[in-house]
């Protein structure tokens, strides 16, 4: 068993430990090594291995090519290169799958050859197996997720330690979990390409990440964490997609969710992932999202199953694309911050146009309520008509999900 592996940074190094590790169960030779500055791997166990060349890596013969640099280039072409060479592929890449998953699993398909990437979605957590594989028998309606253990490290540090999100921030960089650039993930785009991995995957469509609505958390403030506490919630990053009439529905965004649910007891680097199937029902997956170990694990599995010849290759990616709607339009709860002090006025309005509402605090500087409506239109209107009127030019919408 031969593999060439791409990257020995957190995850490369992951993987080449546990081969170290199952060495006695399973004889994988690792034939090179390419990084972006081989000096930095002169002490290096594998310093005979590791090259900054990536002709040195095509020059060997391998059976596996395993791509560990991330980002969408270089990575695509030596991807595409490796499956046209008709070489099997596994990656941990989920913004080159969101972005170029049905190039690539075409080119796999006409060549024979297979593309895994049960690391790309969930870190250590497996996943994409049991989706496409345990639940293939199932009809998928929906599924909601926590898929980022930036953002939900983030907002459990504020949440336990009354911490502000500069300051959390500050100390998941110099802790190494997060970004010097931290956009894609406080943004919410790690998350929505992730969902989108695995809704196109779900609803067998091609599900396009920029199509969700977005939203980040780097607008979330102590404020919100207070009134979540107050209400019995906490503030989590969700995706959550749904298919309904051949259409698909989905977001990304903060939200609330109550103490004594599922997503709240998922703190901290951890992920969840959550599938509604029409004959097993809801089943759940728990477990680190990120990391050198866990994200090895999902790598090292995808070699052996392509090893032990279980070659599948998931046609769901080069599926149409399918048209996806921003907001979930069922009934839902929203809690609405406005600073005015206009609030009569605004309550006004409020009793007017929503089916009820509790008031969670009212004080000299904003007016804090809970209203209840049947779709999440009617909030979007309310507010463009409160700021319309004049009684308010700053609000603020939290959804809380069930
Ligand atoms: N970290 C996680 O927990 C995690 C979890 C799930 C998925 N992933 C995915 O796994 C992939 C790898 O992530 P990582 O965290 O291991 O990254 P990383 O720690 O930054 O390591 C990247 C490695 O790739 C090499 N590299 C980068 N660009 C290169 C280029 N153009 N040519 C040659 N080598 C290049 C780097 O070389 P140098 O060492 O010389 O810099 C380094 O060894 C990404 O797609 C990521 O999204 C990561």
């Amino acid at each position: 068993m031969k593999i060439a592996i791409l990257g020995y940074g957190t995850v490369g190094k992951g993987l080449v430990d546990l081969i170290d590790n199952n060495k006695e169960k399973r004889n994988i030779k690792i034939q090179s090594i390419l990084v972006r500055d081989k000096n930095k791997y002169k002490e290096s166990k594998y310093a005979h291995l590791i090259t900054d060349n990536i002709e040195d890596v095509f020059n060997k013969e391998f059976d596996i090519l395993v791509e560990l640099i991330g980002g969408l280039h270089p990575a695509y072409e030596y991807i595409k290169r490796a499956l046209e060479d008709k070489i099997n592929v596994v990656t941990a890449n989920k913004d080159m799958l969101a972005e170029y998953g049905d190039k690539l699993v075409t080119i796999a398909k006409e060549n024979h050859v297979s593309l895994r990437f049960e690391a790309s979605v969930g870190g250590g957590i497996p996943v994409i197996k049991p989706l496409t594989e345990s639940l293939e028998g199932n009809i998928i309606h929906n599924m909601y997720a926590i898929l980022n253990g930036t953002t939900n490290f983030i907002l459990s540090k504020m949440y336990d330690e009354g911490l502000s999100y500069e300051e959390v921030l500050k100390e998941a960089q110099q802790l190494g979990f997060a970004e010097a650039n931290p956009e894609a993930d406080v943004e919410g785009y790690d998350a929505a390409r992730k969902l989108s991995i695995l809704s196109t995957l779900a609803y067998d469509r091609r599900v396009y990440w920029k199509d969700f609505y977005l939203e980040g958390i780097s607008k979330i403030d102590m404020k919100d964490i207070h009134y979540a506490k107050k209400m019995g919630c906490k503030i989590k990053l969700v995706g959550q997609s749904k298919l309904d009439d051949k259409k698909v529905s989905g977001f990304v965004r903060p939200v609330l969710v109550d103490n004594n649910s599922l997503l709240s007891r998922v703190d901290n680097e951890y992920n969840i992932v959550v599938f509604n199937g029409d004959s097993v029902g809801e089943v759940s997956f728990v477990g680190k999202g990120a990391g050198k170990e866990a994200t090895g694990s999902s790598v090292y599995s995808d070699v052996i199953d392509i090893f032990d010849n279980r070659l599948c290759n998931i046609d769901s990616f080069t599926k149409e694309k399918i048209k996806v709607e921003k907001i979930i339009r069922n009934n839902c709860q929203a809690l609405l911050r406005f600073k005015s002090p206009k609030t009569e006025e605004i309550l006004e309005f409020i009793n007017t146009y929503v089916d009820s509402y509790d008031i969670v605090d009212s004080n000299d500087d904003e007016l804090v309520i809970m209203v209840y409506v049947n779709s999440e239109y009617k909030i979007n209107n309310i507010l463009r008509l409160i700021k319309d009127e004049g009684y308010c030019k700053e609000s603020k919408k939290l959804l809380k999900i069930s």
